[in-house]
């Protein structure tokens, strides 16, 4: 059994859900149906994170390199986006969560976008969770975005270059004001980050399991914060 300090919680967890192609292939499935179980697995640990508090969930669903996969693999993660949409606003509701989505949206399909301009709109207002969808999403693009608009900027005469500081990047990131993901998961076993919150995961904790994201359920969650809670994290300094 996990045992967990409340008073330890990550404020923000991020997660790169991989393997869902594995775990499909693992069973003779086509990959779609790897991405189908991988949505239940959303809404696990969704509800778990509710239950536990932990106040900002971000989850890597699309990347702006996954474009290149084969259309029916695109466009069957799009239906399943806009599904998930559908059949979870009530959730999100129940929990007073509030969705946002980082990344260039704009190039999701129409019907997505309706779905998620609904949703986002609708929970607006809510501020007891946060669920970020990463969706179209790159970490270079991200940096490259908040540079040519800190530029603009300075042409336009509103800010000196000498006056650029940390800050003033995050601010221009996708949803400034958040604060960074204390735990970054990454399921499957893979040590990369692959272009993910770049910027944000400077100071992260990052834990990577062997399990597949369409196994990942409420205990590997709870076994990664409790990991997470054994960790000393020292920004730099000495402790
Ligand atoms: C990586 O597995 C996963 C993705 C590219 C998509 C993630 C999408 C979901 C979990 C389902 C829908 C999301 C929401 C928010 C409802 P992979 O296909 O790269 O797996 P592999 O490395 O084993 O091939």
């Amino acid at each position: 059994m996990t045992e967990l300090d409340p008073a330890r919680i990550p404020r923000h967890v991020a997660i790169i859900m991989d393997g869902n192609g594995r775990w499909a292939k693992n069973r003779g499935m086509p990959r779609i149906k790897g991405h189908q179980a991988g949505a239940e697995s959303v809404r696990e640990v969704l509800k778990a994170c509710r239950k536990i508090d932990v106040e900002y969930l971000t989850l890597y669903a699309f990347s702006s390199e996954n474009w290149v996969r084969p259309k029916p693999e695109v466009s069957g993660l799009m239906t399943l986006l806009q599904k998930f949409l559908r059949d979870q606003s009530h959730e999100l509701h129940d929990n007073q969560v509030r969705l946002r989505v980082i990344g260039h949206a704009g190039d999701l399909p129409g019907a997505v976008r309706k779905e998620l301009n609904r949703v986002i709109d609708e929970t607006a207002h809510y501020t007891r969770g946060h669920l970020f969808l990463a969706l179209s999403y790159g970490g270079r693009t991200e940096i490259t975005d908040a540079v040519r608009a800190i530029a603009q900027k300075v042409k336009a005469g509103e800010l000196e270059p000498d006056d650029i500081k940390e800050e003033t990047v995050a601010q221009h990131l996708y949803a400034p004001g958040i604060p960074d993901p204390d735990l970054m998961i990454r399921t499957s076993g893979e040590m990369r980050i692959s272009n993910f919150l770049l910027w944000q995961l400077s100071y992260a904790e990052l834990y990577v399991t062997d399990v597949l994201w369409p196994d990942f359920r409420e205990p590997d969650l709870l076994k990664a914060i409790e990991a997470y809670q054994h960790r000393h994290r020292r920004y730099g300094g000495i402790k």
